[in-house]
């Protein structure tokens, strides 16, 4: 009988509740594709000692070791691809086989398949099992139905926590955790990086070490040139205006971090924010990673369709897996619309929509997903009705007030003195503009008066601002489109009680 009902969900980690499965469903044979061989190998021998009442002796074999037994014992005969198989087929008693790299056996002799296919048929029922391990998925036709295949994703929290106690011995759990969730999405080698990298700059594991661990991170993470990690930090507080979104984000934070003890349909998964370029979408994706203080990781969608990571829909599902196994953490999808439109165009977007709406219903609770768009009349209706966001924003022009308080953000972070500057006075030449407008009117003030060698005064402002075109005047007609399109189909992210939806 498996001994399976005791109590391992709050221990186990996900590989080896992946692998333990393997082993309950009966079937003696599995292929797991994972770069990670020494992690199959350690939840093989956490599982021998569990699985059954009594413990099964495991054996590693390749093709450079042989084959071992449990004290290094090198078995002669077994060396082959051919002799293992063999021993494995004469061996009486029940155990674990682990074989790494079979695939190159099994791509170069149609002996081995034929074998393998008598050990299928040899081990069936007998507690022997075969798994084979290798970094690529290969397994001829003639072997893929007796083969259970599993992928092995990166290690979760539970699993990097025991890595990191095991490395380096000391350190509290609340420390072992919140670093084990910072490394989530890397391997285990590359944590040893991070690790070696914090140990270096810190001499002891604290929280000191994580800013040096997320560095490292977002080194390795780049690399893929698809998801990139965002590092400039947004408090809320540097938000002007934008107070219904604001209080949505504050709601839905505390949702957010109680999600495991939450029923699915109330966690939050993601929001979609759109509106008018330079009114701060992209700042307050920024404030939705710190307010839930969590990483943020942005897709770059011109990358997965550029061909230089296979085909796009692949790029695309491989860059979700990724991020899940990356969670908690904020992703956002920039210019959403550029990549993703309608399921019945057909084709490669099509699928790849068909892919996200599915995918943003079943991915795991602790990826938060953010998405922006700007030409909201390529964005699919679909995305809006089905898209499975929580809340579709929609971002205006700001209000005269809401220019007052980014004016102020952006006077006071340039240490301008707001005492002697009459914001309601500039208000008169400011209608329109956007918050990108009221920055770059607040920067050419300060340039100003630095070059000249004072303060900065009102004058000077107003002298900026007189000059300056916005953009809602030479694109008058797009904005209200766009405003004419969102009223009906999104919330204002003004202010609760705004008009709009
Ligand atoms: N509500 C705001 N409060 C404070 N600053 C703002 C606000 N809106 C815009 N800004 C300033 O303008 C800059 C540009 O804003 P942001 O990048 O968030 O706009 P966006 O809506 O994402 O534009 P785009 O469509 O061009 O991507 C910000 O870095 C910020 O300095
Ligand atoms: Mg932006």
């Amino acid at each position: 009988m498996l001994a399976t009902t005791r109590n391992t969900e709050i221990s186990e980690s996900r590989a080896v509740r992946a692998i333990r499965e393997v082993f309950e469903s009966g079937r003696p044979l599995a292929y797991i594709r994972s770069s990670e061989e020494q992690r199959v190998g350690r939840a093989l021998g956490e599982l021998a000692g569990q699985l059954f009442d009594s413990s099964l002796p495991v054996w590693t074999w390749s093709l450079t070791e042989g084959l071992r037994g449990e004290a290094e014992t090198l078995q002669p005969g077994a060396g082959t691809p051919r002799g293992v198989l063999d021993f494995i087929a004469a061996y009486p008693g029940p155990a674990i086989f682990h074989l790494k790299d079979f695939h190159e056996p099994l791509r170069e002799s149609a002996e081995i398949r034929r074998r393998l296919r008598d050990i299928y048929e040899n081990c069936s029922g007998r507690r022997k099992f075969v798994i084979m391990t290798s970094p690529v998925r290969f397994l001829p036709p003639e072997v893929e139905r007796s083969v259970m295949f599993l992928e092995l994703r990166p290690p979760d929290v539970i699993e990097m926590a025991a890595f990191l106690r095991d490395e380096t011995g000391g350190a509290s759990e609340e420390v072992l955790r919140q670093l084990a969730s910072a490394l989530q999405g890397l391997t285990l080698d590359e944590a040893r990086y991070a690790l070696r990298r914090a140990l270096r700059a810190n001499r002891e594991l604290g929280p000191a070490c994580l800013p040096a661990v997320l560095e490292e991170k977002r080194f390795l993470i780049n690399r893929s040139g698809v998801i990139e990690y965002v590092s400039d930090p947004v408090g809320i507080g540097e938000i002007g205006g934008l107070d219904g979104l604001k209080k949505w984000l504050l709601e839905r934070r505390k949702l957010f971090q109680a999600r495991e003890a939450l029923a699915a349909d109330i966690v939050p998964k993601g929001v979609l924010v759109m509106g008018i370029p330079g009114c701060g979408k992209s700042l307050c994706v920024k404030a939705i990673a710190s307010c839930f203080e969590l990483p943020l990781y942005s897709v770059n969608m011109t990358e997965i369709f550029s061909g230089r990571h296979g085909k796009p829909e692949g790029a695309f599902v491989e860059a979700c897996r990724m991020m899940e196994d990356m969670a908690p953490a904020v992703l956002w999808f920039d210019e959403i619309e550029m990549g993703i439109t309608s399921a019945e165009s057909g084709g490669e977007q099509g699928r790849i929509f068909a892919f996200f709406l599915t995918w943003m219903q079943e991915k795991t609770r602790g990826l938060f997903v953010a998405a922006t768009a700007n030409r909201i009349d390529l964005l699919p209706a679909e995305m809006i009705r089905k898209g499975r966001f929580d809340e579709v924003f929609f971002v205006d022009l700001p209000q005269p007030e809401e220019q007052v308080e980014i004016f102020k953000i952006h006077l006071a972070r340039r240490g301008v003195d707001l005492a002697g500057i009459d914001l309601r006075q500039l208000m008169q030449f400011t209608a329109g503009w956007t918050g990108a407008e009221i920055e770059q009117c607040v920067v050419s003030a300060v340039t100003k008066a630095h070059l000249a060698g004072r303060p900065v005064t009102q004058d000077e402002l107003i002298g900026v601002a007189a000059k300056l075109v916005p953009l809602s005047r030479t694109m008058r007609e797009q904005i209200s489109h766009i405003r004419a399109w969102a009223f009906e189909r999104a919330m204002r992210a003004s202010s609760p009680s705004g008009p709009g939806r």
